[in-house]
């Protein structure tokens, strides 16, 4: 069922935003997650926490909303959420571009770059040959003023391999071995690499980890971190550590995607424990290039163990974002995520995220449905435009601006093939969040959400991540994000998500609960539109 909207829906005036809500003129800008004011970006780079600010770098064009002339972008945030966009930190050169890595603070000036008294913060990352074309090798520049302006090393590069393509370097601080460690990739071979340093400019290698069972795409943009244990300082196992790659095919969606393996990292090697089936990070389209912050504050900062930990990634994919009707930005950040694992029955790690506390500080009233059960029905939850569009039997809540919503929901039985949400419904268009319980998964289906990139045959495809049935004891529940063109779905605890965008019309803002040959029945259901986070 859809309906035609009578009026456009309003939109939130503009303030001074690093990233200003979507306008009549900007309509798929997103309110709560990170987009820069123009231009393109991708990867997030140099994530750490330094002197109570959250820095963001990220792959950025200066000149124009294509990828090219790679040089660093920067924000910073008190809190994750409120982001103030900063002039760009690391500019491309004549002789190379600045692809991604990372940032360390270096706190006892081992590199020499900086003093005692004021420590360097030092950026890892690939200088990128403009002539001749490609080579590329890691590099460093250093800041001596909290990550405002940067100097390059005047001995770059710092460590070189023998092939063309050497990228994506994240480097972080091992204490058992008082040295830093890099892993890094050499994305034909598939093959990762972790290196050793005491100043961060001269480099060993300490080994290579390979899956070959992994036979798909080249891989980038490695992380390699300490999770903590869900259950928290009573839990009975050490933290486990997660590698993760982002690999070019091979991913459930078809394209791109983030790749973890659990295992051990003796502070040399890391060894990943025996797996079933393969693990990723995120079971959409467009999750790619997932970096943690460094350095986040710790409840207890004596504990050894990791106790928080914090990603976000570019909410995109390579194969179509040049393509999407996006002006004066192209590409957003996903929402950073609050990252613990979790033991499961058969015996493996796994990966659980969640949005941060923080975001509901970013929710206007809240909306509550009371639980019913649906069969072979659609109930309007909210309508698309105005309360112009009310029927005398619904909308069951006031129309809130369904651009921007938070939602969260249980399914607590199924029979229907097919029941969920319809996000983003006007004329001809909507994006469906379900439960198939034929194949018992949880799906995003985005074939009817808007504007489809051309001649991409995969994009609009159904995403699928398999669940358990539904049941009282067990109900299924998800918690949506939509921001405007970009959509989250975490499912449980978090230990799946699914991430997508979609282009509908500015016109379709429609929410409603569906279930298709047979019943549903759903409690809990609760939403709040999302307020835009605009800087502090
Ligand atoms: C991943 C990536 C990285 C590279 C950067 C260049 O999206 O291809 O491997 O460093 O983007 O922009």
């Amino acid at each position: 069922m859809t309906r035609v909207p009578t009026a456009a829906p309003t939109t939130t005036p503009t303030t001074a935003l690093a990233a200003a809500p979507a306008t009549a003129s900007d309509p798929h800008r997103p309110r709560c997650h990170f987009t820069a004011q123009k231009n393109w970006i991708n990867d997030p780079n140099g994530l750490i926490w330094h002197q109570g600010e959250y820095h963001l770098f990220f792959q950025y064009n200066p000149y124009g909303d294509q990828w090219g002339h790679m040089s660093w972008g920067h924000a910073v945030s008190p809190d994750l959420l409120h982001w103030t966009e900063l002039p760009v930190a690391i500019a491309e050169d004549e002789r190379v571009s600045i692809y991604s890595g990372s940032v360390v603070s270096d706190r006892h000036n081992r590199s020499g770059f900086g003093t005692a008294e004021n420590p360097p913060l030092v950026a890892i990352y690939t200088g990128c040959l403009r002539v001749p074309e490609g080579g590329q090798a890691q590099e460093l520049a250093y800041s001596l003023d909290r990550g405002r302006t940067w100097t390059q090393y005047a001995r770059n590069p710092v460590l070189t391999a023998p092939v063309k393509d050497f990228r994506d370097p994240k480097v972080f601080w091992h204490a058992a071995t008082e040295r830093w460690v890099m892993a890094v990739v050499l994305p034909d071979a598939r093959k990762a690499q972790f290196h050793a340093s005491t100043d961060l400019k001269t480099w060993t290698l300490l080994s290579e980890f390979e899956a070959p069972f992994e036979g798909q795409g080249i891989w980038e943009c490695p992380d390699l971190l300490r999770l903590p244990v869900a259950g928290g300082a009573d839990a009975a196992e050490a933290a486990p550590w997660c590698f993760k790659v982002d690999v070019f095919g091979g991913h459930p969606s078809g394209g791109t995607g983030a790749r973890l393996f659990f295992g051990h990292f003796d502070g040399t090697r890391f060894v990943a424990e025996p797996e079933a089936a393969p693990q990723w990070a995120d079971f959409g389209a467009d999750f790619y290039a997932a970096l943690s912050w460094s350095d986040v504050p710790q409840p207890d900062p004596d504990d050894p163990a990791p106790q928080r930990a914090v990603w976000l990634a570019w909410m995109n994919c390579h194969r179509y974002a040049k393509h999407l009707p996006t002006s004066p930005w192209r590409g957003a950040m996903s929402l950073p995520r609050e990252l613990q694992a979790r033991r499961v029955a058969d015996g493996r790690w796994q990966l659980l995220q969640r949005p941060l506390p923080a975001l509901a500080g970013l929710r206007g009233p809240v909306r509550t449905v009371a639980a019913h059960t649906l069969r072979d029905q659609v109930r309007d939850i909210l309508l698309p435009g105005s309360d112009a569009d009310a029927q005398p039997d619904g909308p069951v809540v006031d129309p809130v601006d369904g651009h921007a919503l938070d939602i969260e929901l249980a399914i607590t039985a199924s029979t229907a093939s097919r029941c969920g949400l319809r996000l983003r419904v006007g004329a001809d268009e909507a994006t469906v969040v379900g439960y198939d319980a034929a194949l018992g998964v949880v799906f995003v289906d985005r074939s009817r959400s808007g504007f489809l990139p051309p001649g991409d045959a995969l994009y609009a495809q159904r995403h699928d991540v398999a669940v358990p049935a539904p049941s009282a004891d067990l109900p299924l529940r998800w918690r949506v994000l939509l921001d405007a063109c970009l959509l989250e779905v975490f499912i449980g605890d978090g230990e799946a998500v699914i991430s997508e965008q979609i282009f509908p019309a500015a016109s379709s803002s429609g929410l409603q609960l569906f279930a298709d040959n047979g019943s549903a029945a759903f409690s809990d259901l609760r939403l709040w539109a999302l307020r835009a986070a605009s800087p502090r």
